[in-house]
């Protein structure tokens, strides 16, 4: 059965008319949705968006761009939606103490991401709805796209339908955000929570390996670290290449390159046995990612302590002091008169 993807057609604004809608966080998201919602008409003539947000910049941003603005205790308290748009490491411990006491039976909370749902690290109280509408797509992208009057790719799923009316209400808040225009993927919180975090632990460690270890394969080789990182990455045609993956495919992209590269790439693609790497997915996919072992290691109290020790360990691998050298030395010719 193929995935349902719901456009601008399967979704009615109406479905939110005199609710009132808080968004609680003004950062990347929280900024982009709230403008969104009210530009969209959110909420209709007897609804408003409104914007909770702690005492701090973000605070005093919301107010500039014009919306009644409140701590997130008495935002959650008077939405019916409340869309929850705090970093997921917060998320836990702002939304039992300042979110949950004050939804409704009959509310909606409204998440952007689904690792705190699938996780189990909400208790929401009962008789609230909770969905997902999960932009694939930076904030300041949500925002400027939906002034330009284009889309971005966006995930939606009902997690809890106490009401009956969850999905209608998910779908339009995602219609109102500009989510629905380039059509909104039927999803799940576990799903869209799998993917990232399998994006972020497998794919792009991966990739970082490889080229951590081709830098060392090549400086034991002789080669300048000059002339390796700008092969590698620093010249930026990785980021155009990759322009070019998500228009015509990853090998749909190949006649770009010269009948040598395309010979190359090729043979070696075929002669790489990436079985170990499949074990090695495979096993961060079922025993770190989906049992919720990783969700567990980070929720705990020393998490930000591993993070930092982690980071001090990456920064200490040669490649770093070899960037950092060739970019300065990159800034010092580019600001020489
Ligand atoms: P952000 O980092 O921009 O959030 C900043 C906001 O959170 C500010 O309003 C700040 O006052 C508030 N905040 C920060 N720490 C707080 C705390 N301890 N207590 C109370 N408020 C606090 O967050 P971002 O990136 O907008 O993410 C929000 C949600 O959107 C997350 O669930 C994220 O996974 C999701 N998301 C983010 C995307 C992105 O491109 N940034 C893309 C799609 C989803």
């Amino acid at each position: 059965m193929g995935t349902t993807i719901y456009t601008d057609g399967d979704a009615d604004l109406r479905a939110v008319d005199g609710r009132r809608i808080a968004v609680l966080g003004y950062g990347n998201q929280g900024r982009a949705q709230a403008l969104n919602l009210r530009d969209s008409g959110a909420g209709g003539e007897r609804g408003t968006v409104i914007v909770g947000n702690r005492d701090d910049d973000y605070l005093s941003r919301a107010h500039e761009d014009g919306f009644p603005t409140s701590s997130l205790r008495e935002a959650a308290a008077v939405g019916d939606v409340v869309l929850l748009l705090i970093p997921d490491e917060v998320q836990p411990a702002v939304f039992a103490e300042q979110v949950a006491p004050g939804l409704r039976a009959g509310d909606t909370l409204v998440v952007a991401s689904g690792y705190n749902v699938a996780f189990g690290l909400l208790e929401v109280p009962d008789g609230v709805d909770v969905v997902m509408v999960a932009p694939r797509m930076i904030g300041a992208a949500v925002r400027s796209r939906f002034v330009q009057g284009a889309g971005f790719p966006c995930f939606v799923s009902v997690e809890r339908d106490a009401t009956g009316a969850a999905r209608r209400t998910a779908l339009a808040i995602a219609r109102g955000i500009g989510g629905t225009r380039a059509g909104a993927i039927a999803s799940s919180a576990r799903e869209e929570a799998a993917l990232d975090l399998f994006s972020e632990q497998a794919i792009w460690p991966a990739i970082l390996s490889v080229l951590r270890t081709s830098y060392e394969v090549l400086h034991k080789a002789g080669f300048s670290d000059e002339a390796v990182l700008y092969e590698m990455y620093l010249s930026g045609e990785p980021a155009e290449v990759f322009t070019h993956v998500a228009r015509d495919g990853l090998l749909g992209q190949l006649p770009l390159h010269s009948q040598t590269s395309q010979y190359g790439q090729l043979r070696a693609l075929c002669g790489l046995d990436a079985s170990d790497l499949a074990a090695r997915f495979t096993s961060i996919l079922h025993e770190d990612i989906l049992s919720g072992a990783f969700a567990r290691e980070w929720s705990a109290a020393d998490a930000g302590q591993r993070l930092a020790q982690l980071r001090q360990r990456a920064d200490a691998h040669p490649l770093s002091a070899a960037e950092q050298a060739v970019l300065r030395n990159q800034t010092r010719n580019q600001t020489r008169p």
